[in-house]
């Protein structure tokens, strides 16, 4: 039986895989760090993959060697999630993302040269804000890296120090850009989420700007299935190359609370307009050339029917966010010194 440590599995995305991965492939065996910070919850795994001995879950903290060498040591696959993920955060008070998103990765790709030649794959989970605002679409993995905010810049870190290892070190590393994600399961402080939960409980949507910058909206099971086909590509020429996973299509914000509310029957009076938040990217989408050459991979789902799938696991699963509430907005500090909730 082989054995894919998956950093971060109790978040968003990393629990996603997991779940859908777990099913699929019943000769794996899953082992998760994940050090349960506010984004973590052990709930998003379902009950019968905690009561089966083909999972193991480690709390710890992926910047701790001795834990990730002896967690490394006996995997054959990584898959790396942990990090701290929300950009808004990050302008707030960013020492943690440098720490856990940078000096986490490096701690996994020492781990994995001092098991050389033990893992088969490293899957690191980048994403396109590295990119930051598209200055050429659609954005292939040529376009020029300019983070614009202390997340980005943090993954910008651990994007480049993974192609580094695998140009000094030759480690089998594959770095995968997503772009924004939305599904079940995802915390109450990124977008989709916030306006899904705010029109069920008909309180104001809250737009940042006047809602026109516009991304490129993949839902996260497609995402696993892309994470899927890279675990399972024996394509080498894939080793060190950034690898998109998106739409091809972006839409603005603004339209994304308006379809929220017309499809949940609520007013669109709802939507509220407060000041941009600094280090807003103005437009990203993907260009989904490369996923599909190397992996044969395009997304199954458009964004009517994700969203669909989202609005119905927020209006069925109040006991899941209900602990969340509190955290959808946080304090930005703008430039004038004024403190502004986001
Ligand atoms: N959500 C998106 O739209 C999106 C888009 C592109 C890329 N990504 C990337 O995908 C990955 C997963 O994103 P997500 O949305 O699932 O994030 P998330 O915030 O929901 O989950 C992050 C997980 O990492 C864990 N974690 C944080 N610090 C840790 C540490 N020091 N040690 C061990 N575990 C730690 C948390 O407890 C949590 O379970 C991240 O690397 C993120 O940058 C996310």
């Amino acid at each position: 039986m082989e054995t894919i440590l998956v950093t971060g599995g109790a978040g968003f995305i990393g629990s996603h895989f997991i779940n859908s991965m777990f099913r699929k492939y019943p000769d794996y065996h899953f082992v998760v760090l994940d050090a349960l910070t506010y984004a973590g919850n052990p709930d998003n795994f379902n009950l019968l993959i905690k009561n089966d001995n083909r999972f193991e879950f480690w709390y710890g903290d992926v910047r701790n060697s001795e834990i990730v060498n002896n967690l490394v040591a006996q995997a054959d696959y990584v898959v790396h999630f942990a990090a701290e993920t929300h950009v808004a955060r990050s302008i707030f008070d960013n020492k943690v993302f440098f720490e856990t998103d940078i000096l986490g990765t490096q701690t996994i790709c020492n781990a994995i040269l001092k098991n050389n030649g033990r893992i088969k794959k490293l899957i690191h989970v980048s994403t396109s804000e590295v990119y930051g605002s598209a200055v050429e679409t659609p954005m292939t993995e040529n376009h020029p890296l300019l983070p614009c905010s202390p997340y980005a810049s943090a993954k910008a870190g651990a994007d480049r120090l993974i192609y580094s290892y695998w140009k000094t070190y030759e480690i089998p590393a594959v770095i995968i850009r997503p772009f924004n994600n939305y599904g079940p399961h995802q915390h109450l402080e990124k977008a989709v989420p916030r306006f899904i939960t705010s029109a069920i409980l008909n309180e104001p949507l809250t737009i940042h700007g006047d809602g026109s910058a516009s991304r490129d909206w993949i839902y996260v099971g497609d995402h696993c299935k892309a994470l899927d086909a890279v675990l399972h590509s024996e394509n080498r020429d894939l080793y060190g190359k950034a690898v998109n996973i998106g739409t091809g299509t972006a839409i603005t914000i603004k339209m994304i609370a308006e379809t929220v509310l017309n499809k949940m029957n609520k007013p669109l009076d709802l939507i509220t307009y407060v000041n941009d938040r600094p280090g807003q990217v103005e437009k990203h989408v993907a260009s989904t050339e490369r996923a599909k050459k190397f992996l044969n991979w395009e997304p199954e789902t458009d964004f009517d029917s994700g969203l669909d799938l989202t609005i119905d696991w927020y209006a069925s699963n109040q006991r899941w966010w209900e602990p969340l509430r509190w955290m959808r907005q946080i304090p930005i500090k703008m430039k004038d010194g004024t403190v502004v909730m986001h």
